[in-house]
Order: structure tokens, then sequence, then C-alpha cells
């Protein structure tokens, strides 16, 4: 059991920086351009930043544009200290993805998202970064089900793969990383679920062995799962059961059941939650990075409060994990744990691995005391539990 509680460093979406704050309904309240949000960033303790192609030159900018504008970032980021983490094709924004991207019913379309997914893998690597992000955010339908739903997501899987393929066969040391989210903005998307359905779909579809390891699941906590009123930390100790976990996640706050907010961590969310995706990623030894992507209410519109935000981000991981630290340390809750997380005992623990199932069936039955007796163990150690890690969370345990 692991019981490191810093992860290997924070990162955040470049987009979150300059996010300019307007909402549908009323303008932008914030000017910060990607130089001098990289200024302020480099003076923090986030190290790494993303950026879509589309935050850094428009999508039919002139090759040499680009060129010059990833020389321009490159020397900015590494004067400012920080490293080029993520790189990602909007697949989203344009008008021409109004119909999906990948699965658009439209093969000029699909085309279109496959150039442009292209040139992204070719500007990650460019740019040295480690992984390429695929949010499928149009990947959906607004409702028609204008295409047979297993169709949409074979043609989605069909077109990551084309460009997960194009830089295998460049010799790029990428991973790619999928990241679900249910819904918004199409308003259905083709994933069924969240992380662990997007995780069976690359499971399906990138089955040959070239791609083991290459195609994971990056999840946006608690925002992508709680926006759904869904529990991030089951899907959490899922994904990471099953392999499927990239080697970092995003993190922001959520109201739970409101569309995706983005709001600062920590805002609107359920902190015994939060505890529970560090503790989680902990338990495990997790060693990835932290990318916030989240960003300040609209309320804060100066730099200083985007320098505020971007510590207290920090801030509040820290928080979480020294409360991870306290839960390491302490001895009540070694006593707990030992109780609810005893080792498979002999009597079941062999039943998969013996001979015979039968046969070990057949001694479990001939052991059996019946169900009264089962009834017996002595559950209020649950609730005894979720008492004292709430006290250490709280400052409160004696
Ligand atoms: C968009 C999404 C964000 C995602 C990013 C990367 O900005 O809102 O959640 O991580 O794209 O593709
Ligand atoms: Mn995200």
């Amino acid at each position: 059991m692991g019981k490191s509680v810093t992860p290997a460093g924070f990162s955040i979406g470049g987009w979150c920086g300059i996010n300019p704050g307007g909402d549908p309904f009323g303008e932008a309240v914030r000017n910060i351009g990607t130089d001098e949000f990289l200024d302020v960033l480099g003076k923090t303790a986030i190290k790494r930043v993303s950026f879509h192609d589309r935050d850094l030159w428009p999508d039919d900018a002139a090759p040499g544009l680009v060129t010059e504008v990833i020389g321009h970032t490159k020397q900015h980021c590494s004067k400012a200290g920080l490293e080029i983490y993520n790189f990602t094709s909007n697949n989203f924004s344009n008008p021409c993805f109004r119909s999906g991207a990948f699965s658009s019913p439209f093969p000029q379309v699909r085309a279109a998202a496959i150039v442009k997914g292209c040139n992204a893998v070719d500007h990650a690597n460019e740019f040295g970064a480690k992984h390429v992000i695929w949010w499928g955010g149009r990947e959906g339908s607004d409702g028609a089900y204008e295409q047979d739903p297993g169709l949409g997501l074979a043609r989605y899987m069909q077109g990551l793969k084309i460009c997960v393929r194009y830089g295998v066969e460049k010799g790029y040391k990428l991973i790619h990383t999928v990241e679900p989210k249910v819904y918004e903005p199409r308003l259905l998307a083709l994933y069924a679920g969240t992380g662990a359905s997007a995780a069976s779909a690359i499971r399906h579809h990138f089955s040959e062995p070239a791609f083991a390891g290459k195609v994971l699941v990056n999840p946006e906590y608690p925002q992508h799962v709680m926006m759904l009123n869904l529990d991030p930390v089951f899907e959490l100790g899922q994904l990471m059961e099953e392999g499927m976990l990239a080697p970092f996640i995003h993190f922001g706050g959520q109201i739970a059941g409101r569309m995706d907010c983005d709001l600062p961590p920590g805002f609107g969310s359920n902190v015994y939650t939060d505890f529970m995706i560090v503790l989680t990623l902990n338990r495990r030894g997790w060693k990835g990075v932290v990318e916030f992507d989240c960003r300040p209410p609209r309320t804060t519109t100066s730099v200083q409060g985007l320098s505020g935000f971007l510590n207290a981000a920090v801030g509040y991981w820290r928080m979480l994990e020294d409360k991870v630290a306290a839960y390491f340390a302490d001895a009540k809750i070694a006593e707990l744990e030992g109780a609810l997380m005893a080792a498979e005992d002999s009597t079941v623990g062999g039943l998969l691995t013996a001979s015979s199932v039968t046969k070990g069936v057949g001694q479990l039955r001939a052991n059996f005391k019946g169900f009264a007796a089962a009834a017996e163990v002595n559950t209020d150690v649950i609730e005894a539990y979720q008492r004292r890690v709430m006290s250490i969370i709280t400052g409160t345990a004696k």
C-alpha cells in the first residue's frame, strides 16, 4: 500500500488561464493573454501547461504562422520555467464540427477531424508534450439519434485509431488519452457513461497488442462525473483496477447535477469525495500529474485574482494531501482498515485457483453455519470509519 502523498506535480490547461469569463448570456470579463498568463503561472507551483491547437492559432492558419507560434510558445514557456505537458486537437469549436468530428455522419467532416487530429499529433511531438488528449465534445447528437449509435462509436474510435497509428508510424513517444464527458456541448455524447464506458470502448477498439498502454482514460474530477450526479471515487477505483487510468487527471470544482462548472477546486464540491479521490490515488501509489482544468469564477477579473486562483488550486490539493498523510498516520484508521480491508481468508481466497470450484464450494457448504450466523458480523465499524475520516478531514480527530 503506497503512502506517497505527493503527485508528480501540477499542470493546468492554458485555456483555463486565458478564459475571458464570458458565458452564453454575458460578455467577457477578463482579458489575459497567453504570454501574460504564462508569466503568472511561472511564479506558482504549477510547472506544466497544456494547450489546444486553437488556443494558439486559428484552425486555418498558414504553416508558417504555426511554426512561428510554436517557436514563440516554447521559448516563452522555457523562460517562465514551464514544461508543455499535453497537447490536444480542438475538434469542437469550428462550425464544421457541428454534426460531430470523428463520428460525424458526413465523410468530409470525418476527414477534417482526422487531418486536424494528425496535425495535433505532429504538434504534440514538436512541443515535446507527453500526451495527446482526445475530448470528443461534439461526438454525439442533439437528440435526433441521426445515425446508428454503435456505428457512431465505431467511427469515433476509428478516427482516433488513425491518429494514434499515425503517431506510432512517425515514431513519436506519445500516450493518447480519451477524456470522457456524457453531455455538453452536444446534448448526448456517444459514450453511454463516463470513464468506465470509455475504457470499455477503448479496450474493444484498440485490442491489438501494438496499442497496449497507448490509449488510456483521463477523467475530469469531479466535474465530468458529478455533473451527472455520478460518483468519481468508484469510477477512479475501476480505472485504476483495470489499468486504464492515464498518468494524469483533470481536477477542479463542481456543483453536483449542474452543467460542467469548472469552478476552482473545492468550490461546490463535497470535500469527503475530494479527499477520497486523493486517498484512492495514494493508496495505490499513483505518481501522476494533477492537471487543473478549471478557472476563476466570473467575478474574478484581475491578474492578481488569477494568481490567487492558481495558488489556491494547489493549496486545496495540498490540503487534501495533508489530510491523507494524517489518515495514513492515524492508529485508529489503521485498526479500522484492518477490519475493513483484511486479506482474503482461505475459505474464499482459494476457490478460483483450486482445481475444482465445485469441490471448494462443497467445502464451503459443509462448513457454513447459516445466514443468521453470517449476520452476526460487526458492521458498525463502517460508520466508525466514516466518523474517523470526517474527523481527520475537519481536524477534529482526538
Ligand atoms: C475542453 C474541455 C476540457 C478538456 C479539453 C481538452 O477545453 O472543456 O474538459 O480537457 O477540452 O480537450
Ligand atoms: Mn478536462
